[in-house]
């Protein structure tokens, strides 16, 4: 098989597993995943046929937000291993045709970082403070807030420090955001750049990639709103998507290039679609995460915008564009699909909403979720440009819902707990289920274990790899196959084209594709409740069994070629 990822432009047409260390494979049983635990499951990855994975933090980190709260970029977290294990996963991951990309979070170090404390130690005014957001307060005495900004996570944005000057902190106050202004900083970056592109890593996801350039010089603070808004980007917005953040990104790009193969980036920026394509430039990052997928409702209309924008961007970028269901950050698909699908109402919302409400406040029709999880991924798979999976959606795993407050480790969820609240994002983060068996699922491979550190739901036994594995119908198994046919067929030309079929109506979405035998591969996903024909030619694989006179039913997908 001709492997995509033998070209230097492997990335532009990848399939990348997100791999969430501290739940993916415990190997020391302290009920933590670890780098061992990816190693040990390499042949796993391969199998399942991913081109890459992309590993979120694994620093050191007090894990005030789940490790994005690095204390330090350039080391492994002691609890997750040390960095000859990186280097041993690593070398185990390329010997397995699988690509390695790292996690950099550039928008704020843990207040761990050593940088942090000079910064408190050394006073107002000091060049230690200034590689982070500092400011007077206002008052007397400094006794209140520099402005109104608020952090994302819930609560004042700013934190005092005990001498007048307060710390600004999109997320949680553990949390404290760099400033970009300030040489050190930007080199310090580079190095750390340039020192995992050195062990091995190929690539980049870059953690919130839209917040680096702020303002808070053009105006007195307090004339800024409280809340500048993420979806009004430009320079007047002082916090997201400012334009002079594209000059940072030229600047990596340089030292992209200066590895053989060059390496990539792809931005974590949730910006409007219009503004995706710069990070995505090729004299930036090369690439930005398209979240515009798993923000649609499952509805024909929406998909297919969500699709449009992609393809606009990918074309405006002149890169590709990339294609993302779920990831640590929002509710599993196969969730949100079996949860009511309400026009125009903000489709997270609702399944925060749900959870909120330990999964009571609407029925979850988990029978539906995984039907329309199949049949997103077919579609997904069958666009260009890079499909983003995250662990466990290859076995079909829903979110858990009725985690107890007290056992939550998301910082969304501690710092509103019981109040005005939201429940946060550890029901996606739970550790996987490998062995059904087992009293932990298998996470941790010594039979003597500390507890997974997020409970399992007992349903896990069901999902986990060995019984997946024994039923050649599971979400598994279809994975796999659909991952070799589309490595087969569609990423092996490094052809991006695709052509809209119409005369379906206005729930379905049909494409076409050019495959790499000259042939072509038509995509059709069924949205509403009629039945509808598919075109003539072998149909290779189907979400879901065809009726008795070969039509596709409702919520489902077939790949059919010819
Ligand atoms: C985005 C990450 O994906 C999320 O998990 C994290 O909480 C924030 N950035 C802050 O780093
Ligand atoms: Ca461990």
């Amino acid at each position: 098989m001709t492997r995509n990822n033998t070209r230097e432009d492997w990335w532009k047409q990848a399939v990348v597993y997100q791999v969430y260390p501290r739940s993916f494979y415990d190997t020391n049983g302290d009920g933590l995943g670890d780098i061992k635990g990816v190693t040990a499951r390499m042949d796993y990855l391969r199998e399942l046929g991913v081109d890459a994975i992309w590993l979120s933090p694994f620093y050191p980190s007090p894990l005030v937000d789940g490790g994005y709260d690095v204390a330090d970029y350039r080391d492994v977290d002691p609890r997750l291993g040390t960095l000859e294990d990186f280097d041993e996963m690593a070398a185990a991951a390329h010997a397995a045709g699988i690509k390695v990309v790292v996690d950099i979070v550039p928008n704020h170090t843990s207040t761990e970082h050593e940088w942090f404390k000079a910064a408190l130690a050394a006073g107002p005014g000091s060049p230690e403070r200034d590689r982070y957001v500092f400011r007077r307060g206002r008052g007397e005495h400094g006794e209140l807030p520099p402005n109104g900004w608020r952090s994302t996570f819930g609560g004042p944005g700013w934190e005092p420090v005990g001498d007048g000057d307060w710390y600004l902190h999109l997320f949680a106050v553990e949390q404290a955001d760099l400033n970009w202004k300030n040489p050190e900083v930007r080199e310090d970056f580079k190095k750390t750049l340039r020192f995992w592109s050195d062990r091995g890593a190929d690539g980049f996801r870059i953690d919130v990639a839209h917040a680096l350039a702020k303002d808070l010089e053009s105006r007195p603070l307090d004339e800024w709103p409280d809340d500048p808004d993420q979806d009004h980007p430009g320079a007047e917005n002082p916090l997201w998507d400012r334009p002079e953040v594209h000059e940072i990104y030229r600047a990596w790009r340089q030292v992209f290039n200066e590895y053989e193969p060059a390496r990539f980036a792809v931005g974590e920026a949730w910006v409007v679609p219009e503004h995706q394509w710069r990070y995505a430039s090729t004299d930036e990052l090369g690439q930005v995460f398209n979240f515009e997928l798993a923000k649609a409702n499952w509805m024909a209309d929406e998909m297919r915008r969500a699709i449009e924008e992609g393809l606009d961007s990918a074309e405006r970028s002149g890169s590709t564009t990339t294609w993302v269901l779920s990831n640590h950050d929002v509710v599993r698909h196969a969730t949100r699909y079996g949860l009511p699908q309400v026009k125009s109402a903000a489709h997270h919302q609702l399944a925060n909403d749900w959870l909120l409400r330990g999964g009571r406040s609407y029925h979850e029709d988990r029978e539906l979720g995984a039907r329309r999880a199949r049949a997103a991924l077919l579609m997904e798979l069958g666009l260009p440009g890079s499909v983003y999976l995250y662990q466990g959606e290859e076995l079909g795993l829903f979110e858990v819902a009725d985690i107890p407050w007290d056992a939550l480790e998301d910082p969304q969820a501690v710092m509103t707990a019981h109040g005005d609240a939201i429940k946060g994002r550890d029901g996606c983060r739970v550790p996987l289920p490998w062995e059904a068996e087992k009293d932990d699922f298998g996470f941790s491979a010594p039979a003597t274990h500390a507890p997974a550190h997020l409970p399992q739901p007992a349903w896990f036994a069901a999902y986990a790899v060995d019984a997946e594995e024994a039923d050649e119908h599971s979400m598994l198994h279809y994975y796999r196959r659909a991952l070799k046919l589309r490595a087969e067929l569609l990423t092996a030309t490094g052809d991006t084209s695709l052509t809209w079929t119409d005369g379906y109506g206005d729930q379905v979405i049909a494409y076409r594709r050019p495959t790499a035998d000259g042939r072509a591969l038509t995509c059709v996903t069924n949205f509403g409740p009629v039945p509808v024909g598919l075109p003539a030619g072998e149909v290779l694989l189907a979400s879901a069994e065809l009726s008795s006179d070969g039509k596709l039913p409702t919520d489902a997908t077939a790949w059919v070629i010819r």
